[in-house]
């Protein structure tokens, strides 16, 4: 199959401009080397390691199976050890990161200076703005809808007012798991694409089958977002989220036992293979495209 090419494609040297989304609890080793053997981008969030000998087994395995690129999501907010956990990363070739929480100043340089990028994740031009002071490569627009912390506009606004606002590299993430809505967001200016909820519901992510059946049986409006368990807007399974009312004990155990989606649970309707989810988005990605050649625009000729 044709590949899809943009800079950021490109630049990583994958076949898809497709990033399997770093999720907390969900994105491990197996699920990390589908996606990037399908061409893709497998993403873990660093925090998924409790320890630095975790991340380093975690990694080796990951690198024993897949010599393709990945990606990690670094929290520089403190909590964890980033300059030792970006150490063993750098060590294991890892050359591309995001940063969702703290400042991506702090990891810049030591990337750089490997021949590395830092992308960091925004909800907002004025986020967007002030992570391009702080020397960032490019950006993650996250949207409306997105599974996990969530941002609430819409991409076809919040993509073209980042882009304008900063000039730089921009992915997008919330809402996309088809390839149609891949070659929306490419319309829009983005140069790639994060994929969360759809590949919740996939064979490899690391989580219970039934928080994956509950993912396929879900409808748009059986998400909710809430501030309530984290303090930021997060997009939970609303049947999920309710449990806490009646065991609130389980408000500890958030993203393990309280489960988080996005809408675009609309468009997961079968756990598969995530090499297979990739794949099908690229398709039809490229028949999206084929389209519209054969658009008829008139007036085309006159203008
Ligand atoms: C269960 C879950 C956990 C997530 N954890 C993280 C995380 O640890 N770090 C991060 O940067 N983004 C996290 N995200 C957000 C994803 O990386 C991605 O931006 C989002 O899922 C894209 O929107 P979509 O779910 O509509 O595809 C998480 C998303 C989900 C669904």
């Amino acid at each position: 199959m044709a590949r899809i090419e943009t800079a950021f494609s490109r630049l990583l040297g994958i076949t898809y401009p497709i990033v399997g989304a770093p999720m907390f609890l969900v994105s491990y080793e197996d699920l990390v080397v589908a996606v990037s053997e399908a061409g893709g981008l497998g993403a873990f969030p660093l925090p998924n390691y409790r320890t630095l000998a975790a991340l380093e087994a975690a990694l080796g395995r990951i690198r024993s199976r897949t010599a393709r690129p990945i990606a990690v999501d670094v929290h520089v907010s403190g909590r964890f050890p980033y300059r030792e956990q970006l150490a063993i990363c750098l060590d294991h070739g890892v050359r591309f990161f995001f940063t969702s929480l703290g400042d991506p100043a702090l990891i810049v340089d030591t990337v750089h200076d490997s021949g590395g990028l830092v992308y960091t994740e925004v909800i907002s031009r004025r986020q967007a703005l002030r992570a391009k002071t702080k020397g960032v490569d490019g950006l993650v627009a996250i949207g409306a809808g997105a599974g996990g912390h969530t941002g609430d506009i819409p991409l076809p606004v919040l993509v073209p007012d980042i882009l304008d606002a900063t000039g730089l590299p921009l992915l997008a993430a919330g809402g996309i798991s088809r390839g149609s809505q891949l070659a929306a967001a490419l319309a829009l200016g983005a140069d790639g694409v994060l994929v969360g909820t759809r590949l919740v519901a996939s064979v490899e992510a690391g989580v219970a089958t039934a928080y994956k059946e509950a993912v396929v049986a879900a409808r748009p409006e059986d998400i909710v977002s809430s501030t309530r368990l984290t303090g930021n807007s997060v997009n939970w399974l609303r049947a999920s989220l309710e449990r806490v009312d009646s065991a609130p004990e389980l408000a500890s155990k958030r993203w393990r036992e309280i489960w988080s989606a996005g809408l675009s649970v609309a468009q997961a309707d079968s756990i598969l293979p995530a090499g297979e989810i990739v794949r099908a988005m690229a398709q039809d990605c490229l028949a999206t495209l084929a389209r519209f050649p054969a658009v008829p625009v008139q007036g085309r000729d006159e203008a």
